[in-house]
């Protein structure tokens, strides 16, 4: 069989592996898009309730998580979410901000998509979906530096880009593929787990909790991420990450959910704890502290009431009077102030990568070259997305990631 030549072959056709292609394209190289799934850009079309919110104004190298907090500075400075919408744009998509600076299309998803495959037709992009059982060799002594074998034919190229994503959501086309790749040439990854996932109660919450699933408040939600043991070796350091969100939380029949709860759970770690405030700035027992008279769980529930569900006021005052025969002197219900934002959880687990809506971690940000996504162990070996250890927030940011990070390699290769 022949070997057909290109200068770039791309490994993923999602957000990140088809913005690479289509800068690289433009720039006039010959690249090659390879995809396993039948079709492009499956995760943007559920992504955002269909809607895809494709970016967020505001965003900055704080609205990642990464071992290494700064790698991500240099690639979101130059490709901006105004470069992004510059593009929605020129595609005449229709979009509107929903809120703290998320921009979703009015429309389906589906027209992001269908930009993107446009630009890469129009960029000279050639694109092959339904590629199974992708190996990539290096072979320095040819003058392509790389021979991609797969189920449609082998291929040669200077340069690879891995783009196939994270673990989160394997019936969407998931794999671990890119991180074998990175293992193959013997770049170090941070241990994927599951980010922006609902987290599960132990059995004890379960019981005391579970049958409140549907009821929802504004949380502040907090937990700390240690860093690596192997970054901080490293850096001689032993920083913490601390994630605090104020947004809401919902009991489900399983845990928590909602956006604080999906936005913490990528710096929660197994074993640890999540906090949570759940009468934000608000001093609810004061009133009692205010009276000698009336002091009783009747009246730290009424209190509780005007500032959360019912049921879930109810229920809160329930337990803390199975725990603690009442205190009510000044000091016990400063205690039941504390208590009330602090909520704490050490949950089971995550719903997992069936759920997340992606994967923290992943391939070291200390392998690869900051402005343009290449090994520094391997040259013409690129790393971008979702793959890379870099996880944005909820709200566009892991977008904009991909974007961002899809044509810091594209204007490399
Ligand atoms: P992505 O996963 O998009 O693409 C990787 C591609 O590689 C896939 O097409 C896959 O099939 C392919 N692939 C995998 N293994 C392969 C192999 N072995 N061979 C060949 N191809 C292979 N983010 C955001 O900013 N706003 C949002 O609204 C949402 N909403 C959202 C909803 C849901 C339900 C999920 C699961 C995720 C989101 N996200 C999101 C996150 C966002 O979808 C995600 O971060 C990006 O899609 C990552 O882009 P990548 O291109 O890196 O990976």
């Amino acid at each position: 069989m022949t070997v057909q030549r290109y200068d770039v072959v791309v490994l993923g056709a999602g957000a990140a592996g088809m913005m690479c292609a289509l800068a690289a394209g433009r720039r006039g190289r010959r690249v090659l898009l390879l995809e396993h799934g039948e079709r492009v850009g499956r995760k943007i079309l559920i992504s955002g309730g269909g809607r895809c919110n494709f970016t967020n104004v505001g965003t900055k190298a704080e609205n990642f998580l990464s071992e290494n907090p700064h790698f991500a500075k240099s690639a979101l400075a130059r490709f901006t979410p105004k470069d992004f919408i510059a593009l929605v744009e020129k595609h005449g998509i229709a979009y509107h901000e929903k809120t703290l600076g998320q921009l979703f299309c009015d429309g389906s998803a589906q027209q992001i998509v269908t930009m993107l495959e446009k630009e890469c037709v129009e960029a000279g992009v050639e694109t092959r979906c339904g590629v199974q059982g992708i190996a990539v060799r290096q072979n320095v002594n040819m003058d392509s530096h790389f021979e991609i074998a797969t189920s449609v034919g082998d291929f040669a190229c200077a340069s690879v880009v891995v783009a196939t994503g994270g673990l989160s959501i394997p019936k969407m086309g998931a794999t671990g593929f890119g991180y074998e790749v990175a293992k193959q040439f013997g770049l170090a990854i941070v241990e994927p787990r599951a980010g922006l996932a609902p987290l599960v109660f132990s059995v004890k919450d379960h019981e005391q909790w579970c049958d409140l699933a549907g009821v929802s408040t504004e949380v502040v939600a907090t937990a700390e991420k240690q860093i690596s043991p192997l970054r901080a070796a490293r850096s001689g350091r032993d920083d913490k990450f601390r994630g605090r969100f104020r947004e809401k939380l919902l009991v489900t029949h399983r845990g928590v959910s909602g956006p604080a709860v999906l936005q913490i759970s990528s710096y929660w770690t197994p074993g640890g704890e999540v906090r949570f405030d759940l009468a934000p700035g608000i001093a609810v027992f004061q009133p009692l502290l205010e009276t000698t008279a009336g002091r009783d769980w009747n009246s730290a529930y009424a209190a509780l009431r005007t500032v959360l569900p019912t049921r879930l006021a109810e229920r809160w005052v329930r337990v803390r009077a199975n725990v603690d025969a009442g205190d009510w002197t000044n000091a016990g219900i400063a205690k039941l102030e504390r208590e009330l934002h602090a909520w704490t959880l050490r949950p089971d687990g995550s719903e997992g990568f069936a759920k997340a809506e992606v994967t923290v971690g992943g391939v070291d940000t200390a392998e690869l070259d900051a402005r343009t996504m290449e090994s520094k162990r391997v040259a013409g070996l690129y790393f971008i997305g979702e793959v890379v250890d870099v996880t944005g927030w909820l709200g566009g940011y892991n977008f904009q990631w991909a974007w961002a990070s899809g044509v810091a390699a594209g204007g490399a290769v």
